[in-house]
């Protein structure tokens, strides 16, 4: 069986490019509609309703454009997501729990910090997946750091200005012998360098492969992978200034039309 329609991926802005970047590795002959809320972002600092809501409005275009499968490439939507089972029988695919359980495996020494927005901390799913494991030492952080979210939109990465706020959150964690921090926040792997900074002898890891490889386990099973031997397309839309998106995803090699503009 092979199903050629496209797979549906959304973030409120750039930062579900980098999920993006690594599904395509592992999945580079299906079709990927990428939808970047720009607008209306950043979603981490909203209340609950109010990300429900527009989590409903991008679902719901990606719906209309028959994809197969909808992977939430944004972990403050994946938190706030529940309520899409009622739209829609394609599977969703969240970003949080698949990258739990792979910090669970990753980390030597259970000592782990988790960086996420404010709502995807408040909303305890992180803490609730990891938690669960039993743990026999190290100590888990779960930290708010929607402050990092505009300056991954403001493309500020590599500034003195990105350094000090990075620093100035993780400033109290540099001795706790954390061997892994999760950006727990799709956008935050923009900052690697500034993270890596402030926690040395930590690796990092990303939401990407661990929710890629989930995704192609999901479509395998359910025989909705592509059989096309021809490399697959990505259309990126946004509901911003796909201008400055360009501007924002040159990183972004994998080949791609220029973005284009929605309204929802
Ligand atoms: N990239 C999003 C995430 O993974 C959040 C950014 C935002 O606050 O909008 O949570």
């Amino acid at each position: 069986m092979s199903d050629k329609r496209a797979i549906g991926v959304f973030d409120s802005g750039i930062g579900g490019i980098t999920t993006l970047d690594k599904i395509y590795d592992l999945l580079p002959n299906e079709d990927y509609i990428y939808v970047g809320d720009t607008l209306n972002c950043p979603y981490g600092t909203r209340p609950k309703e109010e990300i429900e809501a527009l989590v409903t409005n991008v679902a719901n275009f990606l719906l209309k454009r028959d994809v197969k499968a909808i992977v939430i490439a944004c972990n403050t939507a994946t938190a706030n997501s529940a309520h899409l089972k009622k739209l829609t029988n394609i599977p969703i695919i969240g970003v949080i729990n698949p990258t739990a359980d792979y910090a669970y495996k990753m980390s030597k020494n259970k000592n782990i910090l988790v960086l996420a927005t404010n709502a995807t901390i408040d909303s305890n799913k992180y803490k609730e997946r990891i938690e669960r494991r039993l743990f026999k030492k190290g100590t888990r952080y779960y930290v708010k750091a929607s402050e990092f979210v505009p300056v991954c939109e403001a493309q500020q990465m590599g500034t003195d200005y990105a350094m000090e706020v990075v620093s100035d959150k993780l400033k109290d964690l540099r001795d706790k012998n954390i061997d892994l921090v999760v950006c727990g926040c799709t956008h935050f792997g923009l900052l690697e360098k500034e993270i890596k900074a402030n926690i040395p002898n930590a690796n990092l890891i990303e939401c990407g492969i661990p929710t890629g490889e989930y995704l192609k386990k999901v479509l395998n099973k359910k025989g909705l992978l592509n059989d096309s031997k021809e490399k697959g397309k990505i259309t990126i839309y946004t509901t911003g200034d796909p201008e400055y998106v360009d501007s924002q995803i040159k990183w972004f090699t994998k080949e791609h039309e220029n973005t284009k503009k929605i309204v929802l």
